[in-house]
Parts: C-alpha cells; structure tokens; sequence
C-alpha cells in the first residue's frame, strides 16, 4: 500500500470537542454550550467546560502529532473565542491562541488546515439572530472569516469553510439531536441554504482580498456514508442514488453545479428555497477541493410504505426520500453501532468523482471509535488498526482507479467529547484519561507512525 509522495497525512479535531477553557480568556458561550448545559440532551449531561483541555495542552498535544510524524493538523476555530458576542469586538487572547497553535504546527513542519465553523455558533448569534434561519448572519460569518483571514492568513494556507452542513442542518434544526435543539421538516433546508450563501460569500471575499497574496486554497467539507443498494432492481438503485443526492448531493451539488439535485427540487417543493441568479454563479466552483468526512455505509431501499421507513441512522428527513436504510447482519459494528464497510469508501469516491468529474478529494476525517480501555499503560486498540488498514487499502485502490484522492485526516488525534454522546464514546488514537487528562498513545497510533513511516 503506497501512497503518492506528495500525499497528505493528518488528524483532525474540533475545537468544542477538545478545547474545554469554556469561559477562559473572554470566550463567549456558544450553542453548544448552551445545548450541554440543559439538562438530558448529551449523555449523563456532559459538557464541553473542560474537554481534552486543549487550550491549555496546545504544545504537547502538537508535539504528540510530530512524534507520529503527520504533516497535517485539521483543527477549528471557535468563533465565540474570536468574536465573543459574535460580532463587535474582537478578543485578541482568543486570536493569540490560534496565533500560537499555528506558529507551534509550523515550527514542527506540520501544516494548518483550519475549519471556520465546526458547529459552535455564537450563543448571541442564536439568541438574537435566530442562528441560521436569518439570511443576516451570513454576512456576520463573512467578518469573522475575514478577520481569521487577515489574521492567520499568512501561514494558513488550507481552509474550510463549514464542516459538515449537512450535521448542521439535519441534526442541529430536523431532529434536534445537536445543538440548537431544534425540530422542524423545513428549517433544515433554509439553514442549508444559508450555509451554502455563507460558503459562498467567505470563498468570493477570500478569492477577491487574500488568495493572490497568501497563496491558499479555500473549501467546504461534507459528510456522505455510502448507500449501497439493497437489491439489483431498479426502484432500489435509484433509491440509493436519491439518498445519496439528498445527503451529499444537496451541498455538493450547488458547489460544483450551481444548483440543487433535481430530485430535491422535485419532492421538496416549496420547502426548497431557491438561489438567486447570482448566488448560483457565486456557489459554482467555488471549492478548490473536495473536503470528505466519510464514516460508515447502510442499504437503501425504496420504501412505498412511509410506516415502512426505518429512521435508524443518518437517514435525514427520511420520509421526504421514500427510501429505506438497513445494515447487512454480517457488518462488523463499531461502538457508534456504524458498520464497518471499507469498500463503501472505494465506491464513495468513485461516485464523487464521476458526478463531479474528479475533483481533488480530501478525506478530512474518518475512524471509528470503540470502547478502549487502558489496561497496564497499553490500550489495545487491534480493531481500529483493522480499520484503518482497511479503509486506507480501498483508498489506494481507489486512487489506482483514478480518483484523485489527495489526503486524509484520521479522526481523531485525541479521545474528545463526542456530542450528544458526551465521553462515552472513543474515536482517537490517542486515549485520554478525563479525570488526569493524560494522554496514551494507542496500538492504533504506532501503527499509524509505522505505516507513515513505510511510505515515500
Ligand atoms: C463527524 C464530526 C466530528 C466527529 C465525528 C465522529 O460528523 O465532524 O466532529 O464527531 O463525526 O462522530
């Protein structure tokens, strides 16, 4: 298994999930601080308060990562840290965090690949924008984005604008399972919309000011498991096909396109908004890669029953689809109860770079989490070693076949607060007591150092 020298290896976090320092320094609170401090929406009502404590670990944790020799770091910016009340003033402490994070990455050759918006709105913006169903707070993310730019833009030269809007959308304004909490069958595709507007807008303002002088590259990050059909009849290839264009499509496809699927178009009506002519040409081409967080695959049928549909996994809206998700019996199952299916990363990407005529992909997260424990100092993480094994080798293929895989990020450097899960669940390489907040590398770690160590 060998990769293209130029390849990048990276881990990726966010900043709630690991930062902690929640009221430090002149952070302001953000949705998902306030999410974790209702009682009963995470898991034994965790909270983000202290996390990995990784605003306080910076140096160590950047210096795990030289250890395993990556060239890559994914982290994101919380930009209540930047902008307290989300707009207005600005909290130089929170910009000097950043600063020194990027400086220390730099001086240990590992490259930056900073995420704008992983999730933790402002609590303000919420409070009294109404978050993402005001149209407004595009242009409040735009000044945001563009003080990270004049900023940190001289030595980052990767950046994300969104990380998984589809999370956003689905999780945080459908089900209400993420921070705001909320649940509706509209507002999921209005705050989509408004999260494409926004990408857009912050991609126009950095091609416009920054891209020429500062030499980066700019994009968005979605997430789509694969949807394998059930059968071989038609009615569940296209049913495959419609949850695969409901799930990625409905923000990759305005990106690449300039538009939604048509299959959106047609089952969602008026619950679609639309683009105006000039936020079309604004959205079309406006990534310079193809950020992909890719964890698991399910079957897809053609439900005709809506009593018949199965709202088990990352179905969305399943009901606006008609299609029915199940697992094969025989998937292995990782912690999160995702199966693990690494052919279904190969036929991702192939998908992907049919549909989009083979853009340069970044994988920007994937991994499992399994429930570790430290036995004697070691944790013997031997699945998640198989995991990556496995996952990687369809990688290769897939690049073999001409997908133009360029990275992959390992989710995660670090065991951190897994959203609604709170702790319970492990997706890093590396373990961490939460009670010390010591960090061990696991098996999984040296493996990984000893694979990158194998390669050109
Ligand atoms: C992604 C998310 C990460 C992480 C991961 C594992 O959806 O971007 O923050 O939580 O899933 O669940």
């Amino acid at each position: 298994m060998k990769f293209p020298k130029a390849f990048i290896w990276g881990t990726a976090t966010s900043a709630y999930q690991i930062e902690g320092a929640w009221n430090t320094d002149g952070r302001g609170p953000s949705i998902w601080d306030a999410f974790c401090h209702e009682p009963n929406n995470v898991y034994n009502n965790h909270t983000g308060n202290i996390a990995c404590d990784h605003y306080n670990k910076m140096k160590q944790d950047v210096a795990l990562m030289k250890t395993m020799g990556l060239k890559a770091y994914r982290f994101s910016i919380s930009w209540s840290r930047i902008f307290p009340q989300g707009q207005g003033e600005i909290n130089e402490k929170g910009v000097q965090f950043y600063s020194e994070l990027i400086d220390e990455l730099i001086q240990n050759d590992i490259e930056p690949w900073v995420t704008l918006y992983h999730w933790d709105l402002p609590l303000a913006i919420h409070n009294e924008l109404n978050g993402w169903l005001n149209k407004e707070v595009t242009d409040l993310f735009v000044k945001y984005a563009k003080l990270c730019f004049e900023r940190f833009g001289n030595r980052v030269k990767h950046w994300i604008t969104f990380n998984e809007p589809w999370v956003v959308s689905i999780l945080g304004y459908g089900q209400g399972v993420f921070a705001p909490g909320k649940i509706s069958n509209s507002e999921p595709y209005l705050v989509g919309h408004h999260l494409l507007i926004a990408h857009a807008k912050t991609v126009k303002l950095y091609r416009n000011l920054f891209q020429k002088s500062q030499q980066g590259k700019i994009g968005i990050t979605n997430n789509c498991d694969w949807r394998e059909p059930l059968t071989n009849k038609k009615e569940d290839k296209e049913a495959a096909q419609r949850a695969l264009e409901f799930f990625l499509s409905w923000f990759a496809d305005p990106v690449y396109f300039g538009s939604y699927p048509q299959s959106m178009v047609d089952r969602l009506g008026a619950r679609l908004p639309e683009f105006t002519i000039e936020e079309r040409k604004m959205l079309r081409g406006s990534s310079d890669f193809f950020g992909l967080n890719h964890y698991t695959t399910m079957l897809a049928s053609e439900a005709k029953d809506l009593e018949q549909i199965s709202v088990y996994g990352n179905g969305g809206l399943s009901e606006d689809q008609n299609v029915n998700l199940t697992l094969d019996p025989s998937w292995e199952l990782t912690a999160m109860k995702w199966a693990v299916v690494p052919w279904g990363c190969r036929k991702l990407l192939e998908w992907i770079s049919n549909r989009y005529d083979f853009p340069d992909i970044i994988i920007t997260e994937n991994g499992c989490a399994y429930d570790d424990v430290l036995e004697n100092g070691e944790v013997h993480d031997i699945k998640r070693i198989a995991f990556f094994k496995n996952y990687l080798e369809e990688c290769a293929i897939a690049i073999n076949n001409g997908v133009q895989l360029k990275g992959y990020f390992c989710w995660s450097l670090l065991d951190n607060f897994e959203w609604a899960s709170g702790y319970s669940k492990r997706f890093g390489i590396h373990y961490v007591n939460f009670e010390t907040l010591e960090r061990t590398p696991k098996a999984s770690s040296k493996w990984l150092k000893l694979f990158l160590e194998s390669q050109p």
